[in-house]
Parts: C-alpha cells; sequence; structure tokens
C-alpha cells in the first residue's frame, strides 16, 4: 500500500467493454494513495455497473440519471474543481470526437468543458476505428490542448474473432503509472540526466561471463522518478528483468567497455548523472571466441581492471553533478569516503546489499547520503522509489545552488 498521495483523480468509464476494468483502476489508485471519484457515461453502464464502481472508488458515481437530481443541475462544476486530473477510461471514439468539438452535451463532456485542469484519455477501440482519420484528428487537436494520452496498445481485442490489434485499454497500472506522471511537479523540467542501471557481464568466452545479482530496481527507479519530475533521462542499463520504462531514452547495454563508451559519449549533454550500475570492477585479459572445452583440474582466468567510468567522468566534470553508489557489507562509511573523494563526486548514496531488507533484487532500500563537507543524509528503510526521490532532491538543490553561484558570478 502506497501512502497517502496528494491528488484527486476523478475516473469516467465511457461506453466500452473495457469499462470492466474500471474497477480496478479505481482500486489500484486508492492503493496507490490518491483520492478518487467515479463518473460513467450512460453507455458505461451497459458494460460495468454502478455499484461496482460505487464500490471500488468508496464513494457514489457520478451519472447523468444523477446530475440534475443530485445537485441542481451543478454536478459538472463541483467535480471539474474537486478533481486535480480526470481520466477517461475507457475513452470510445465517439468520447473523443464530443471532447474535442467541445460538446457539452452529457455529464463527462460538460465536466471537461467546465475546465477539470487536466485530461488524460485511455482510448480502447478496434484498430479501424482508432486509425480513422477523425479520430486521428480528433487526438491531435486535443494533444493541441494539452491533454495526455495513454495507449491504446497492441494486443489481443475483446470482440470475439478481431484477433490482436492496436486498439486495447493500456492496462490499470500503466495507468496508475501515467496518473503519477501527470500529477508530479515538474522541478526537474530542462535537464538531462544519465542514469546506469543493473549488473555488467564480462564474458571469458561466448557463454560464460562474470557477473553479479544487480536486479537494475534501484536504478530504474531512479530513472522513472526522473521522467515523472520532467526531466530528459538516458537509461544505460545491463542485462535485468525489468520491463523498459516509457518516456525514457534505454540504452542496452552488456559490458563495462559498452556502458563506459554509452555514457560518456553522452555527458557533455548531461546536467546530472547517477550511477546505480553495478559495474564489474575486472573483466577476463581475453574472450575466446568459442566455448573454452571442459578441462580436468584447475584453470586460471586472468583479470585485467574494466575502465572506472565515475572515476572518468569526475576527471572531466564541470557543471554537471555525479552521484554514485558504494555497495558495502562491512564498514563502510570510510570506504565509501574514500570513493566520493577519489571519484570527486557531488554525494555518494552509501547500502549495504547484504543487510536484510534492502538486498539485491528487493524493492525496498535503506540509503545514507554521504556528503564532501561531511553531512550524512539516511532515507531509513524505503521503497527504491522513495529512496530515488531523495536522491533526485539533492541534485535538484544542488543544480540550483549552482545556478545562483553562476548567476551572481556573471
Ligand atoms: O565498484 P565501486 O564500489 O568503486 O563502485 C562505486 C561507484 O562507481 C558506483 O556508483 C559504480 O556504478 C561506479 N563504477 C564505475 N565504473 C566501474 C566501477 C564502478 O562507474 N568500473
Amino acid at each position: 500500500m502506497g501512502s497517502e498521495r496528494e491528488g484527486r483523480v476523478l475516473v469516467a468509464a465511457g461506453g466500452g467493454v473495457a469499462a470492466m476494468k474500471t474497477p480496478f483502476l479505481l482500486r489500484r489508485l486508492r492503493e496507490a494513495g490518491y483520492q478518487v471519484r467515479a463518473l460513467a457515461t450512460e453507455r458505461a453502464l451497459a458494460f460495468t455497473t454502478e455499484t461496482a464502481l460505487a464500490v471500488a472508488a468508496g464513494s457514489p458515481v457520478a451519472t447523468d440519471a444523477a446530475w440534475f437530481a443530485a445537485s441542481g443541475g451543478a454536478l459538472h462544476l463541483e467535480l471539474a474543481r474537486w478533481a486535480d486530473l480526470l481520466v477517461v477510461a475507457p475513452a470510445t471514439a465517439a468520447g473523443l470526437a464530443r471532447a474535442a468539438s467541445g460538446l457539452a452535451e452529457d455529464l463527462l463532456t460538460a465536466t471537461i468543458a467546465a475546465g477539470v485542469p487536466r485530461v488524460l484519455w485511455a482510448p480502447a477501440m478496434n484498430p479501424e476505428m482508432w486509425h480513422y482519420p477523425a479520430t486521428q484528428e480528433n487526438v491531435s487537436r486535443l494533444r493541441g490542448w494539452g491533454h495526455g494520452f495513454v495507449g491504446p496498445e497492441h494486443g489481443a481485442l475483446a470482440a470475439v474473432g478481431e484477433g490482436a490489434g492496436v486498439g486495447r485499454m493500456s492496462e490499470p497500472e500503466t495507468i496508475v503509472e501515467h496518473v503519477r506522471y501527470h500529477l508530479t511537479p515538474k522541478d526537474l523540467a530542462g535537464l538531462t540526466v544519465i542514469v546506469s542501471a543493473g549488473p555488467t557481464r564480462e564474458y571469458f568466452d561466448p557463454v560464460r561471463f562474470i557477473s553479479n545479482p544487480s536486479s537494475g530496481k534501484m536504478g530504474y527507479a531512479l530513472a522513472e522518478a526522473a521522467r515523472d519530475r520532467g526531466a530528459r533521462v538516458i537509461l544505460v542499463s545491463g542485462p535485468t528483468s525489468l520491463p523498459a520504462p516509457w518516456g525514457v531514452e534505454l540504452i542496452a547495454v552488456e559490458r563495462a567497455e559498452e556502458m563506459h563508451q554509452a555514457i560518456t559519449s553522452r555527458f557533455d549533454d548531461a546536467d546530472a548523472v547517477v550511477m546505480a550500475a553495478a559495474v564489474a570492477d575486472w573483466r577476463p585479459a581475453e574472450t575466446a571466441s568459442e566455448k573454452t572445452p571442459k578441462r580436468s583440474g584447475s584453470n586460471t582466468v586472468e583479470l585485467v581492471p574494466t575502465p572506472d567510468i565515475l572515476a572518468e567522468l569526475g576527471r572531466r566534470k564541470e557543471r554537471q553533478v555525479l552521484v554514485g553508489f558504494a555497495m558495502e557489507t562491512g564498514a563502510g562509511r570510510e570506504r565509501a569516503r574514500s570513493k566520493l573523494e577519489r571519484k570527486n563526486l557531488d554525494f555518494i548514496c552509501l547500502n549495504y546489499p547484504t543487510r536484510s531488507g534492502s538486498a539485491f533484487g528487493g524493492d525496498y532500500n535503506e540509503v545514507e547520503m554521504l556528503f564532501p563537507d561531511g553531512r550524512v543524509v539516511a532515507t531509513g528503510r524505503v521503497s527504491k522509489r522513495e529512496v530515488a526521490e531523495a536522491i533526485w532532491d539533492r541534485v535538484r538543490d544542488l543544480l540550483r545552488e549552482r545556478n545562483e553561484e553562476g548567476a551572481q558570478d556573471a
């Protein structure tokens, strides 16, 4: 369960078969900590029920039937003023057309016309209807007014015999991510950040490598948090099983050498680099082109150091904020401090991967941020996303200080 989050979300179900999923969306939003209310168009109630929506929302559903009965005709105004964001899920071709022509003939379109601050559409329809020129023009018109869209996605379609195509409503979990994006203040807008994530693989033949159990979750959480806060995000990732985050430029690499190349070649454009990747410190001196045959007895592989990416960035940095991670299993602070200095970082995030609760691959972490002036900021045991937010808070503050100093010097 998430903590209480800022944001009141009005969820409107349109008249499509995906309205069956609208109660799940309401539930997920409440779990994520948002306040919700539900609205259903008359046609939506052919696919879902008022009871299912009311139970999921935890409050009565706004319907056309209740529009005038409930509040003397002002329900559309009340809803438009209450909501921070209106999510229309599912949105039909007809709903998009009505909104794009400014109609205010039912409770949904009247609420939009009454000035709800933001609108996010989750369309669901058959692919022909989605690609129909009128629909596409309506979508661009709405986008031009600042409305957001999530989906439709490619996948199996609901109507029997229709097969697959672009037209499926995005899953409730994906819609929640977009809600979060729309409701997050954009305090990193205008910044370009590079985040590294995951392990590297250092091959000694085509099928064997040295690696580590990094899951990439910390780095992906950093990338998603920065995206939601308005940054342009370049995520350089070693092999992980995580889905590619939307709205992020993902560069997939395997070896430390490839990660080095991907990051150093983009460094001049970056305002900040957070190295959450568990880069292998050593690689085999030679990589055999064929699988090495099994031999009896012991075997020795010569290892040579990989390029230390952060140390190189530390030497090159001008205005950029550089953040490293230190994974320590013992007395970590001294070792982390020496890395902070040696690599010329702005701060280093010390964590203990073998401690229970903040292990490799988990969803939680516990980080101490160590600064060159001796300050230590501890997050306590929180989700990796919350650790990420705390890191970006510090990066934002450091960049602001730097800009103010720059302005004074000029
Ligand atoms: O491996 P080490 O403990 O020195 O890692 C500290 C920081 O340096 C981490 O942020 C890691 O991503 C980074 N690093 C690097 N290149 C390496 C090794 C580590 O950028 N070859």
